[in-house]
């Protein structure tokens, strides 16, 4: 066992999106659960775990609804400008943290509220006991298609061997320099970076798959609202069964 006792960590939050794909009328991390909104349940949960010490929240210079949220007068939630994509987002929060400070950063999706206390410890301790970055991750369960789009119908190409396909979640947790410069590199060479762990594989670096609950759902489209909010109640329902 890695002695993490008060290690205090930072977590970026890239919130610049715009939410495409949920159909709503203001962007999805300013969806109502529970009168409380995607993004503050977030950070609620994450400021709440005892090893985060600050939020990093990247958030589009245009947000019109962050000043309405109680997070806004939090001194641990730190403020920077979001950028076109996630990636960018990303960047810059990480151009935000002290790295003599905090050797290691986590980043976490806004729109991924239901994430425990429990896969944040496991990711801290596997990181940090092997000296390596890594990521929550759920091993795929559907057996998976892959589409043959040159006939004008849709059909089947393949199925794929799901065996070692795994679905990356965050949090991600890596070393704050490394992520860095793993990042800008990939963003030098013109690469598609979808989250922090394809800009470490690109920069040829090692990332631990660390085994999570599928609850932790990324809210993308309009059904994915139901389940989280279940997903909240159910864990809040949890809590309240333990011992003292
Ligand atoms: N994000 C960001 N900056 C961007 C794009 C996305 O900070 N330029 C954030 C989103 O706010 C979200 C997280 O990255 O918390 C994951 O992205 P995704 O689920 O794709 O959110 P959106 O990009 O907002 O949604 P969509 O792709 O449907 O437009
Ligand atoms: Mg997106």
């Amino acid at each position: 066992m890695v002695n993490t006792f008060n290690q205090q960590f930072i977590v970026i939050v890239p919130a610049a999106g715009v939410g495409k794909r949920m159909l709503a009328a203001c962007p999805k991390q300013y969806l109502k659960i529970n009168n409380e909104s995607i993004l503050v349940h977030t950070v609620n949960r994450l400021l709440s775990h005892e090893k985060v010490a600050k939020i990093i929240l990247a958030l589009s210079d245009d947000d019109d609804y962050f000043a309405q949220t109680a997070l806004v007068n939090n001194p641990d939630v730190i403020r920077v400008s979001g950028g076109e994509e996630r990636v960018d987002s990303v960047l810059s929060g990480l151009r935000a943290v002290d790295e003599t400070i905090f050797e290691w950063v986590l980043v976490h999706d806004a729109a991924r509220p239901c994430v425990s206390h429990h896969d944040i410890d496991l990711l801290i301790e596997r990181c940090l006991r092997q000296n390596t970055g890594g990521l929550l991750a759920a091993p795929v369960v559907d057996t998976i298609k892959q589409s043959d789009n040159t006939t004008a119908a849709l059909q089947v190409a393949d199925t794929i061997d799901r065996s070692q396909l795994w679905h990356a979640l965050t949090p991600q947790m890596y070393k704050t320099s490394e992520l860095k410069q793993a990042i800008e590199q990939a963003q030098a060479q013109g690469l598609a970076i979808t989250d922090e762990s394809s800009a470490i594989e690109q920069a040829g670096l090692p990332s631990l798959l660390v085994s999570a609950s599928r609850e932790n759902i990324k809210i993308t489209r309009p059904e994915d609202l139901a389940l989280a909010a279940f997903y909240l109640q159910q864990q809040i329902k949890k809590e309240d069964n333990t011992c003292a």
